[in-house]
């Protein structure tokens, strides 16, 4: 039995010290230096192969670098397709995040089912029983998914050899664990520990790992900061567990774009890829319903119709209530104070309860010129006319200010049949040949004569 050493380890960035420390000097957290065991030892996680091993790298010139087109392993799931950039790069690390129970692993079990090429699909969180009855759910014929339970690195080492999987899958990281580390699963040395042996073996054999992650009280990754900086993608799963529709979006990828999103929604049969967002988010009853406002918004790359509903009621106690769902609290306050000021609106003794529909959250300022329509909609007690929406942020000056591609916003607004767009004076508009009647404005006296008379 080899001696039992013990070191520090800070829980937010994973600096590592002799003794303990109040403040950790990397990151200057107080009181996340925590006592871990460990155990140097020589270790042997991923075997490298004796010419990878020594193989010595020497510094070539950009051209020399040889540009065989890189090709991307596709996962037959648009929507993951997209965020990734394009699919999975061979070799790469990804790392999914998400709150319990937003559906980490439906999604990863739904994609590695319906591969055609061999995966491992490795839980450390569920029984083969309990994953062959999710999978009967989802896609009960499943020819090359390979499912194994298993949280010591060193067995899922050993059953890679075996059955050669060209995608493997993690649930969860936090619950590997190494045999040459002695702290608990899910402590911030085992964490590294394993994600440093996927990340060997994932280099060297060129199979793309994708791991899941649980997140913090606080919405971050659990486990250090590190992690994230080991990994080449980081990906977020989110949503309101009452709502369906999910939400995935990349926080950094070394190989695309970190602006693209996918939009999928939670069903009986496990997820199912929303290619176009906008229909599902917009209400389609026809009744004049007072209190609602359609903003023409941009998530990602992608524009996005999304319904705004606020109701407006008087405060029955002293302070008024202000409350949102999907909306930043601070950002309604101030377009209240706006309302207030500039064109004359009480709203000081009124409640005002606003609310995205979907259960989607959305901090594009270009929804403030639709969420000051559905404001006032609902105190006035006039309804919006069907084919109306809107795309412009509002200053504090009560001006309407330019948002940023607005060609595209007003382009799905046309696409869904909405027939007139109100947006700001000063912004550009290249299009041509539009039916949509577009309006521009300045200030919002203007768009609240035009609405409400
Ligand atoms: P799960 O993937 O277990 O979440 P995570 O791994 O992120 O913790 O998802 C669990 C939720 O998904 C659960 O509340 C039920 C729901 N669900 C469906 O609605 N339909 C399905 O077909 C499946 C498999 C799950
Ligand atoms: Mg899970």
């Amino acid at each position: 039995m080899a001696k039992v050493k013990t070191a520090y380890f800070c829980q937010n960035c994973g600096a590592q010290y002799a003794k303990w420390v109040g403040q950790c000097s990397s990151c200057k957290q107080w009181n996340t230096v925590v006592e871990e065991l460990v155990q140097k030892e020589e270790k042997q996680g991923w075997k490298s192969s004796s010419n990878t091993a020594k193989k010595v790298s020497k510094p070539l010139r950009v051209h020399e670098i040889s540009t065989d087109k890189e090709t991307r392993l596709n996962t037959f799931d648009l929507e993951f397709n997209r965020v990734l950039g394009g699919g999975l790069v061979p070799g790469a690390l990804v790392l999914l995040g998400g709150e319990p129970g937003v559906g980490k692993s439906t999604l990863l079990l739904q994609i590695a089912l319906k591969l055609p090429y061999t995966t491992l699909y490795v839980s450390g969180e569920e029984s083969q029983k309990q994953i062959k009855m999710r999978a009967d759910r989802i896609h009960p014929n499943s020819e090359n998914c390979y499912i194994l339970t298993e949280t010591k690195t060193q067995n899922i080492f050993r059953q890679i050899e075996a059955t050669d999987p060209d995608i493997v899958v993690i649930d969860s990281i936090q619950t590997l664990h190494s045999d040459y580390i002695e702290s608990a699963a899910g402590s911030i040395s085992q964490i590294r520990e394993c994600t440093a042996e996927l990340i060997k073996f994932a280099k060297e054999t060129n199979t793309p790992v994708i791991l899941i992650g649980h997140i913090t009280k606080d919405g971050s990754i659990a486990g250090p900061k590190i992690l994230e900086h080991m990994v080449d993608t980081v990906l977020q799963f989110e949503g309101d567990r009452n709502y369906v529709y999910r939400i995935l979006r990349s926080l950094k990828n070394r190989f695309g774009s970190t602006a693209e999103l996918g939009i999928y929604e939670m069903q009986g049969g496990g997820l199912r890829q929303v290619n176009n967002p906008s229909e599902i988010l917009i209400s389609k009853n026809d009744e004049k319903l007072s209190g609602t406002a359609i903003a023409s918004t941009i998530e990602g790359m992608r524009p996005l119709m999304i319904e705004i509903q606020a109701l407006v009621s008087t405060a029955v106690y002293g302070t008024p209530q202000r409350s949102t769902t999907g909306y930043n609290a601070k950002r309604l306050n101030m377009l209240l104070a706006v309302l207030e000021k500039r064109a004359g609106f009480k709203l000081g003794a009124k409640d005002v309860f606003l609310n995205i529909t979907g259960g989607i959250s959305v901090d594009d300022p270009a929804i403030d010129l639709a969420v000051i329509a559905a404001i006032l909609s609902s105190n006035e007690d006039i309804h919006i006319e069907k084919g109306v929406c809107f795309a412009a942020e509002v200053g504090l000056a009560g001006e309407i200010r330019p948002v940023q591609r607005v060609d595209q916003r007003i382009i799905e607004a046309e696409k869904l049949g909405f027939t007139e767009i109100y947006v700001s004076k000063n912004n550009k508009i290249g299009l041509k040949n539009t039916k949509i009647q577009i309006h521009r404005c300045s200030r919002i006296e203007d768009v609240v004569s035009d609405l409400f008379g």
